[in-house]
This record gives structure tokens, C-alpha cells and sequence, in this order.
């Protein structure tokens, strides 16, 4: 039976779980001040996503001086873990959940305690080459990677496309663009996540994009209770034990701590 009402089926759901998996997207991180892609004001609704393609990145040098300009933004402002990324952090470390697999760059699980993460679409902390003349959708550059302060430091002394250091080949955010290939074997450590799991938590996510959100359709698929916190309504909430209408780091804390 599906019900929209406040945190109480999601503690039910953890109460009779011993291995739940979270699915993460940019509506956990809201409230540590990172703004979402889809919601109101959201990335997408200021900055077209057709823009920053991979194909574009790789093309254009414009695109790529636009795209270390936004970075730089993004970067700006210091951003911390808020309690929804700590209250699956406690739920890890009680050996209760055995991973979290987000959608989202900023590694703010990570800084909130998580150990097992599972980044689908990279992360913006490290900067990677992806090649001279990559292949549509796949980075194949000569295997550099390095803090994306690197390129901070590069940009501050004027380099507004800095090149690889080893090879002379183009530099991007070590993340996942609109029509680049998740990097290998990021899938299928997720999936087996999944399968392995007795509940999935999907947080913070419009479930929309593909093929993350194939993984709550392969809990709900294999029989796995799938429960879903979101501030509005997704298109698999159909596919949901329970869905929980609210904000993350109201609903997530005293869930979590109702059963540690
Ligand atoms: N608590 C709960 N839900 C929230 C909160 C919050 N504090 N803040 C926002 N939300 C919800 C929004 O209502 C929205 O439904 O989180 C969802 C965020 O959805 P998106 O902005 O679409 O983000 P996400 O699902 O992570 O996008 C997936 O799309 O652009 C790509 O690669 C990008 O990883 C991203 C992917």
C-alpha cells in the first residue's frame, strides 16, 4: 500500500531492513546550498543542458572557457554535508546500509562519513584528461587526473583552457557530461548494490534521467521495497512502498535514528 504522509513508513521500511541501499540525487544537497538542475531555479532552468554536452565540451573551446567559468562559481561558495547526508552516514556505519549510490558531483557524502559511494556521473573534485580528439561520448585521454584546484591554479595565471600537463590533451571535470558514457564498471558495481540490498532509499531525485534511474525500476522490478523522500512527485512513484512528501534533512535524521 503506497501513502503519502511524513517520515514514519520510511523508519518502518529501515526498521525491517538490514541491508538498504541509498540512491542519492541533488536534492540531498539543497540544503548544504548547492542549488538542483529541475526544481524552480534549478541549473537547468538558468543554463541550457544542450549547451554542455560532450561533444560540445570536446569541440569548443568557448564552451570549455564557459564551463571552468561555471565551475569556478559552483566552487566559490564552500559547501558542507548537511544532516541528510550525516543520517545515512550513522546508517553506514551501524552496518545497516551498505552503500549510497548518487547521481550527484560534490562528494558531499563522502565528507559526511560515507565510505561505500558510488559516484554514477563522476565527481567535480578532480579534473581528468579525456584525449586530443576523443571519440563521440568517450573520454579516452591518456589516463592523467588531478585536483580540480589544478585547473583553479592554471585559470589564476591566465590558462582559460588548461591543457593536459602529460600530454597536451583537453581537461575536463573528472564528471559524467550529457552524451559521454558512464565511466566502466561504475554500473555494474551499482547494480550489484542494488541486488544485494533488502530496500532502496531514493532521496532528493526527479528520477528522470537514464540510466540512474533504471536502478529504484530494478529494485521495484526484483521485489526490493523501494522508498522514495522527494519535495514533489517523481515518475516512479508508482513503483514505491512508500512515498515520503518532505525535505531531506527534516525526513532523513529522525527516520534514521528512530531505528540506530
Ligand atoms: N529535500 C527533498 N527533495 C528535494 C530537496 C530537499 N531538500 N531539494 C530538492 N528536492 C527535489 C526536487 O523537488 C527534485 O524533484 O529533488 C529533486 C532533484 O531533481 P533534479 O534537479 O532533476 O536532480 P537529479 O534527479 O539529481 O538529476 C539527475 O540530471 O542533469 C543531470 O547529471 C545531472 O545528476 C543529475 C541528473
Amino acid at each position: 500500500m503506497r501513502e503519502t504522509t511524513t517520515h514514519t513508513p520510511l523508519a518502518d521500511a529501515l526498521a525491517a531492513s538490514s541491508r538498504a541501499v541509498a540512491f542519492s540525487g541533488a536534492g540531498i544537497s539543497t540544503e548544504s546550498g548547492i542549488p538542483d538542475f529541475r526544481s524552480p531555479g534549478g541549473v537547468w532552468t538558468r543554463y541550457n543542458p544542450g549547451d554542455f554536452t560532450f561533444a560540445k565540451y570536446v569541440a569548443d573551446p568557448d564552451v570549455r572557457r564557459r564551463a571552468w567559468r561555471m565551475r569556478r562559481e559552483f566552487w566559490a561558495s564552500d559547501h558542507q554535508p548537511n544532516s541528510a547526508h550525516r543520517a545515512l552516514a550513522d546508517l553506514e556505519q551501524a552496518g545497516r546500509l551498505h552503500g549510497v549510490i548518487t547521481q550527484n558531483i560534490d562528494g558531499l557524502h563522502q565528507a559526511a562519513g560515507s565510505r561505500r559511494v558510488v559516484e554514477l556521473h563522476g565527481t567535480s573534485r578532480e579534473v581528468m584528461c579525456v584525449g586530443v580528439a576523443p571519440r563521440v561520448g568517450t573520454p579516452d585521454g591518456c589516463g592523467w587526473r588531478g585536483p580540480t584546484r589544478w585547473a583553479f591554479e592554471a585559470l589564476d595565471m591566465g590558462v582559460e583552457d588548461p591543457p593536459c600537463p602529460a600530454c597536451g590533451g583537453i581537461v575536463k571535470s573528472a564528471t559524467v557530461s550529457f552524451g559521454q558514457n558512464l565511466f566502466p564498471g561504475v554500473i555494474e558495481e551499482a547494480t550489484a548494490l542494488v541486488e544485494g540490498s533488502d530496500l532502496l532509499i531514493a532521496v532528493g531525485s526527479s528520477l528522470q534521467v537514464y540510466p540512474a534511474a533504471g536502478l529504484p525500476e530494478l529494485a521495484a522490478s526484483s521485489g526490493i521495497p523501494v522508498v522514495i523522500v522527494n519535495d514533489e512527485p517523481t515518475p516512479l512513484d508508482h513503483l514505491a512502498r512508500a512515498v515520503v512528501r518532505g525535505r531531506a534533512g527534516s525526513v532523513l535524521p529522525p527516520a534514521v535514528h528512530a531505528v540506530l
